[in-house]
């Protein structure tokens, strides 16, 4: 089988919750340069991708099953199976801006963010409405430099944030990270993937 691992801030929380669950994955760390690994311990090909790149992969079947975080899953809209969120490594999606005021009801404010779709939905559950600016990252830079009044962003630390003079108004969703499997794969290797859910579960690895 093929895994298909995050090379962003899920892979740690990733990797330490499959070792504890029986995995070795030996080999595979955050500095590594390789983006293909075949690991005979594990009788699994490891591959390397990008968060956003590694729904459509495993949607694709080139990889049976992988991680990726709940931010990106709710951006995308791949057709995945999602039989797990893992506890560690938690991150929250907020409403962040200079102050902590919410926009006035009534008001149309300027809004950054890495997820449109997302945003999109939370501004209509809110009395305010909102032009939505795509970037690409540094999304906190749009209210810092005024391209917009306030940012929908993922906070961890709230590091980022107290650098920056900016603090979060508001929880938009929790994120974790997700276990996807491809609907075929999930078929033909139903009985692996159950014993690694079981795992993962029995040990209090995931949600
Ligand atoms: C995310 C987010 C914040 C930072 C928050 O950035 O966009 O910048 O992490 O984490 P903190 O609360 O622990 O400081 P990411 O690392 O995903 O990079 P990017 O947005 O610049 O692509």
């Amino acid at each position: 089988m093929r895994l298909a691992l995050p090379k962003g801030r899920n892979l740690e929380p990733a990797l330490a919750a499959f070792r504890a669950a029986g995995l070795g994955l030996r080999g595979v760390h955050a500095n590594s340069r390789h983006l293909r690994q075949t690991l005979e311990e594990d009788d699994l090909e490891v591959l390397m991708l990008k968060d956003w790149d590694l729904p459509l992969y495993v949607e694709h079947g080139i990889a049976d099953f992988g991680v990726v975080g709940s931010d990106v899953l709710g951006e995308t809209d791949g057709d995945l199976l999602i039989p797990a969120r893992f506890r560690e490594g938690g991150c929250r999606l907020s409403l962040i801006g200079p102050s902590d005021a919410p926009p006035a009801a009534g008001s149309q404010i300027r809004l950054a963010t890495k997820y449109p779709n997302l945003a999109k939905r939370f501004v209509a559950t809110r009395p305010w409405g909102a032009e939505i600016f795509k970037l690409s990252g540094s999304v906190e830079l749009g209210p810092l430099l005024e391209l917009s009044e306030m940012a929908i962003d993922i906070v961890q630390t709230g590091q980022t944030l107290r650098d920056n003079g900016l603090v979060e108004i508001e929880v938009v969703e929790q994120v974790n990270a997700c276990l996807v499997v491809n609907r075929a794969s999930y078929q033909r290797h139903r009985r692996r993937i159950n014993d690694l859910v079981r795992e993962l579960e029995r040990k209090e690895l995931v949600l």
